[in-house]
């Protein structure tokens, strides 16, 4: 929430969180200051310089490997079953239907230049772009994988239910998925049209977030038990500032107050991103 004192009179603008994608999932040990914030689970505490630490890749089960926030540089290793560094987007490869394990990986798509149709597999790359569902293009990708992958010209990849085929389209608001089976579930739901999905037509079991359009930003929502509204961080306390913005802010018992633990940084590379949020929304 930005305060801006103009003249005598207080306005409050953009209640609602929504974050870039390089802000989402950013926290780590370090951010958390104090031992009742310092999670046991993924973090080490030092009682000497009061210090949390991120654990390291290799003490995580699938779980938490797949669960902790990009800073501790894990990854689930699918063949070997063990969680790891991280290394290089490229070096990573998988079977052609598992091309989705590309966004797993941290700021990594699929190349779908590299599909191997003789071997059935396909290598990751890079992110081109800061969107979750980056792709180079659509022209390649199977006809099950076309879920509203989104091109570095703004397009998007989506099915052509009739045809069976993966087509190239502009997409700039719910309304231009034509029918339920292509209605973008990341951003939009379906009710007599495709329409906009808001925090406050989520009911409790979804009531956490919803991606933009191009997927690259995320808003945050928050059940106030009732109802679900959008994600305010100053009403938050020190118990939930953690796990209601997916360890995208901590608590700061210097201003007690619940703080982003990255803010986006313009100037840096573009190539930013929340890896696991995907799998959990693809999942
Ligand atoms: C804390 O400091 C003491 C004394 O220097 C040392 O014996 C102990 O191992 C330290 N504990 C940790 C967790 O580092
Ligand atoms: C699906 O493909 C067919 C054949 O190419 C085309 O006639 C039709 O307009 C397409 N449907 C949509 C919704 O784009």
């Amino acid at each position: 929430m930005k305060i801006y004192l103009i003249g005598f009179t207080l306005f409050f603008i953009a209640n609602s969180v929504t974050l870039q994608l390089g802000s989402v999932y950013q926290c780590s040990c370090e951010n958390l200051l104090q031992q009742a914030d310092c999670l046991s689970d993924y973090c080490t505490w030092d009682p000497n310089g009061s210090t949390c630490s991120n654990k390291a890749c290799s003490s995580f089960s699938k779980n938490d490997c797949q669960g902790v926030p990009d800073p501790f540089n894990c990854i689930w290793n699918y063949k070997t079953s063990k969680c790891e560094d991280f290394t290089s987007c490229s070096d990573y490869s998988y079977k052609t239907t598992e091309g989705d394990y590309c966004y797993e990986l941290i700021k990594c798509q699929v190349d779908a230049d590299t599909i191997d149709l003789t071997a059935g597999t396909v290598k990751c790359m890079d992110r081109t772009q800061e969107s979750a569902l980056s792709i180079g293009s659509c022209d390649k990708i199977p006809y099950s994988e076309c879920n509203w992958l989104v091109t570095s010209d703004g397009k998007q990849c989506v099915k052509n239910v009739s045809a069976q085929t993966c087509e190239t389209k502009t997409i700039t608001q719910c309304s231009d998925y034509t029918s339920i089976d292509v209605c973008n579930t990341n951003s939009c739901y379906w009710g007599d049209t495709c329409k906009p999905l808001s925090c406050s037509i989520l009911p409790e079991s979804s009531c956490m977030l919803f991606f933009s359009l191009d997927a690259k930003q995320v808003t945050f929502c928050k059940w106030d038990g009732t109802k679900c509204s959008d994600l305010d961080t100053t009403t938050l306390t020190q118990t939930q500032c953690l796990a209601y913005t997916l360890y995208s802010y901590a608590w700061n018992p210097d201003t007690k107050k619940c703080e982003i633990c990255q803010e986006p940084d313009s100037s840096s590379e573009f190539i930013l991103y929340g890896s696991i949020l995907l799998a959990i929304m693809l999942n």
